[in-house]
């Protein structure tokens, strides 16, 4: 094949229409460019300001809109808006407001979440409610915002966004494994259900990715791992190196595309072996 061939190819995802949370910077942005450079359009949100009980911060307004200028300069349309993924009327707006001017929807990636690492003697019920709001029931959220798209336009894609916590807990996360076990959970269980209405639903497990979430996260770890040795080596994957957003996109694009068309239930560790031990 010629390289002038390659570039008139339609992409994998030319025509859909995709939904994606915590869109303002890290692995949203990253989704939402890589199926807007397969040509999808997007709908997508984030929450753009500070969450309580998190120690880091979250994206802002201007990372948002920096996230709809490149998914524009590649040719495709975004409707962008903040959202914190905790409302489901204001989900629901946005994604009313985007099908009505993108005309349908075809994938939703349920992908904005937050970790708070502590030891377990240190986590407040503030601290345990914030992430299950956030983590589970937000997930839960995305999904009932859309799903009623898919089914009516004959079917679609879900991806929820876990972990490799999410299969494999790690330490000094009790809020978070407990919150990425139940997407874990929630994906499954909505698989069987919308399968007869061809809308599949998938979970991606990430290990760990170069995000401003793993930059706070990980040091936060080195000072507990003195204190317990015998975890030390939860955390590591197999294949060395840092990990791009880019990657865990690639996983997002397949289950998107209609390359996966029988793939639903699935739990997809991208985590360079991490979990698998
Ligand atoms: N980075 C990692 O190592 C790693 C590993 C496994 C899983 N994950 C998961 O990947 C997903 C993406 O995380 P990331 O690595 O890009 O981190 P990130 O912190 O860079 O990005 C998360 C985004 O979600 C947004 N967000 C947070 N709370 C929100 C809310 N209530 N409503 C709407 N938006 C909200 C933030 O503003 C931010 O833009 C998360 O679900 C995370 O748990 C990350």
């Amino acid at each position: 094949m010629r390289i002038e061939e390659l570039s008139t190819m339609p992409g994998r995802v030319a025509g859909k229409v995709a939904f994606i949370t915590g869109a303002g910077r890290g692995q949203g942005r990253a989704h939402a460019l890589r199926l807007a450079e397969e040509g999808a359009d997007i709908i997508a949100v984030d929450i753009a300001a500070p969450v309580e009980n998190v120690p880091y911060p979250m994206s802002t307004p201007e990372d948002l809109a920096e996230t709809a200028r490149q998914v524009e300069a590649l040719d495709r349309r975004i409707v962008a808006e903040v959202a914190d993924v905790r409302d489901l009327g204001a989900l629901k707006a946005v994604v009313d407001k985007g099908v009505a001017q993108l005309g349908r929807l075809d994938v939703i990636s349920a992908n904005a979440g937050i970790d708070i690492t502590v030891p377990w003697h240190k986590v407040t019920p503030e601290i345990m409610r914030t992430t299950i709001d956030v983590n589970l029931i937000g997930v839960w959220n995305t999904v009932m915002a859309g799903v009623q798209h898919l089914v009516d336009g004959g079917g679609g894609s879900i991806i929820l966004t876990s972990s490799a916590n999410g299969l494999k807990a790690g330490p000094y996360q009790v809020p978070y494994n407990s919150s990425k076990f139940g997407v874990t959970a929630l994906a499954k269980s909505l698989a069987m259900e919308l399968a007869k209405d061809h809308v599949r639903v998938n979970s991606v497990h990430p290990g760990g990715v170069d995000t401003t979430m793993a930059e706070f996260a990980l040091p936060a770890f080195e000072p507990m791992h003195e204190d317990n040795p015998a975890l030390f080596g939860m955390l590591g994957a197999w294949i060395p190196g840092v990990m791009p957003p880019r990657e865990i996109s690639n996983a997002v694009l397949f289950l998107a595309s209609d390359e996966s068309t029988w793939v639903t239930g699935a739990a997809l560790a991208v985590d360079g072996g991490m979990s698998q031990y």
